[in-house]
Parts: structure tokens; sequence; C-alpha cells
């Protein structure tokens, strides 16, 4: 079983190069991540929730999130709302047109967007959550689906939902392992993505407290899942992507940062950038003992020279 992880999979007709994927992070997953970590060995990468509703105003915020080009080998968006006609209008849209797979998110545990019927509180509506899917498919994309398996430890309902995802006609599955109500903390519940597996044919991906090569493994083991999803400790450490997938790299985090301040220079302002590479900066100086101080001047600094120079000081250009 452990010697399925990092192998080729087939999802909807697209081949991708692995089955470890890099989960939709809000605030993070911008295209010069993605980009990176398809290099580092990630089947795919999504782009974080966009909302349905939104892409028909068509404003900055929006296209920033959903910038990509031709360097992203597979490109999948995330879908966020409640309204099947207003998934179908934007999975048909010319905004969308370049992505490959959508994905609808069915697990945000936010209380805003439980309000509005969105994210996991789908899994309490499994008619909408299905016709939802119907309408996604009439673009003739790739669909998948991202849920939680329930939305408190009294109300699972993970069996149910992944059969009506498939009979609805989704292409793959990622059953992050925790409850609604679990929100971020406590370990993934691996019986029921296993359960979610035995339940379907179509692939199902294992997502949740994975956070080094030996959660990893054990969420393999454990689901029988055909591949699985990182998603915080994938932006804490992307070279883990490289290490589960076999994919060779002489990468340092200092390296990466470097790249990262290019390619994003490349695609946008420089605000944007400053933001983008602090919030990664801070990820990766996770685990460094004493950043105190420096992490405060990273914080306050104001121009990309400046910034370099601080990450020098704190990755000694090599780690
Ligand atoms: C800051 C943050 C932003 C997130 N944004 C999204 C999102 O846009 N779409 C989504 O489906 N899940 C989102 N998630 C959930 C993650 O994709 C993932 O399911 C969750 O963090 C569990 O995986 P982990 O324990 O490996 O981090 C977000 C999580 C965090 C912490």
């Amino acid at each position: 079983m452990i010697d399925k992880i990092g192998t080729e999979i087939m999802i909807g007709g697209i081949r991708f190069k692995s089955n470890v994927l890099m989960a939709p992070l809000a605030g993070y997953t911008c295209f010069p991540f993605r980009l990176m970590v398809e290099r580092l060995g990630a089947g795919s990468a999504y782009t974080e929730m966009v909302s349905s509703d939104a892409l028909k105003y068509n404003d900055r915020a929006t296209s920033k999130l959903l910038y990509t080009d031709d360097r992203e080998r597979i490109k999948c968006v995330q879908l966020l709302g409640s309204v099947p006609t207003v998934f179908e209008r934007a999975a048909k849209s010319e905004l969308l047109a370049k992505f490959d797979i959508i994905d609808i998110n069915m697990g945000c545990p936010v209380p805003n967007v439980i309000k509005a019927g969105e994210g996991s509180a789908l899994l309490d509506d499994i008619p909408r959550a299905s016709k939802i899917i119907e309408a996604c498919k009439r673009s003739g994309k790739v669909v998948s689906v991202k849920c939680r398996i329930g939305m408190n430890r009294q109300r699972i309902v993970i069996e149910e939902f992944a059969r009506m995802c498939e009979a609805s006609g989704a292409d793959m599955i990622t059953v992050h392992g925790r409850t609604r109500d679990m929100m971020y903390e406590g370990r993934p519940l691996y019986e029921y993505i296993k359960l979610a597996k035995q339940s379907v044919s179509i692939p199902v991906f294992a997502n949740g407290g994975i956070y080094s090569k030996e959660d990893a493994e054990e969420m393999m083991e454990k689901t029988g899942a055909d591949g699985i999803m990182l998603a915080r400790y994938g932006f804490e450490n992307p070279l883990i992507f490289s290490e589960l997938t076999g994919t060779p790299s002489c990468d340092t985090k200092y390296s990466l940062l470097m790249e990262q301040l290019e390619t994003a220079g490349e695609c946008y302002d420089e605000l944007y950038v400053l933001t983008y590479i602090k919030k990664l900066a801070s990820y990766f100086m996770k685990k460094l003992p004493g950043t105190k101080q420096i992490k405060q001047r990273l914080y306050k600094c104001g121009n990309i020279s400046e910034l370099k120079n601080i990450l020098g000081e704190i990755f000694d250009n090599k780690r």
C-alpha cells in the first residue's frame, strides 16, 4: 500500500503525474505556489476557493485568484457557493475556460459560509449538493468534490454523500477526515475516509493532519485511499512533495523563496508579492528557534530588496 504514494493516477481522463495533491488554502495557494509544488512532484494544486457568485463581477481580486498560464500543467479551480444555476454559469464562463478541473467546496466550516448554505452546509443538503455537481458537469469539465465526513460525530454522512457524488457525475472526491465541528484540529477519523473509499469506484483522496512522510503513509494504509492531499504542511514544507514522490530537487527553503519572489513578481503587483512572500517565509520559519525579532523586521519591511536581505539573514542563504 505504501508503494502507492507518488504513483500516477487518471482522474476523469486526465493523467496526474502523482497521487499527492496540494489542497486549496484561502490566502495561500496562488499561481506561483501551485507552479512550485507541481515542479516538486505534486500531481496538481488547487486555487483557493473562489465564490461562484463573484465570478460574474470579474473584479481585480477575483482575477488575481484565477491567474494561471500554460506553465501550470493541470489547472484546478475551486468554487464555493450554494446555487446550482450559479455554479453552471460560472463553470461554463470564459473566465474558467483555461481550467481543466472544477472542484466544489463542500467542506468549509466557517460560520458565514455555513449561514449562506455553502461549504460544509451542503453535507446537510444532499439533494442540493447533487444538483450542484450535475450543474458543473454540464460544462463538460472534469469535476471533483472536496468534503468533510459530516457536520458532527452524531451526523456523519460520508457514505451516503460519497455515493451521491459518484451518482451525480463527480470524477473524484477528496475527503477531509474531520467533522465540521472539529474545524482544523484533532486527528482525522481514518475509518470514515476508508468507508468513502469502499462505497464508490471513482478515486478517493484523503486529507487532514498529514504533517510528515510517516503521517502520509499512515493515511494511505489506514484508509486505502487512491491518493493524499496535503494542506497546511504542504505550505510549511513544499519539499515534502519531492520527498513523497521521489522527485529530484536540490532546493532549499531559501532557494524556493527566491524562486517564488521571481515568479510572483512576474504576475502580481509589489504589495501582493510582499504580502505573499512574508506569509510563505513565516510558515517556513515555523520550526526555526529564536526568530521573534527578525520576524518583526520581516513583517515591517516595505520593499523587495529589504525583504531579500532579511530572508538571506533568516535562512542563512542555504537553509
Ligand atoms: C488557512 C486555511 C485556508 C483554507 N482554505 C481552503 C479553501 O479555500 N478551500 C478548501 O476546500 N479548504 C480550505 N482549507 C482546508 C484545507 O484545504 C484542508 O482541508 C485542511 O486544512 C485539513 O488539512 P491539513 O490538516 O493537512 O491542514 C483551508 C484551511 C486553512 C487552514
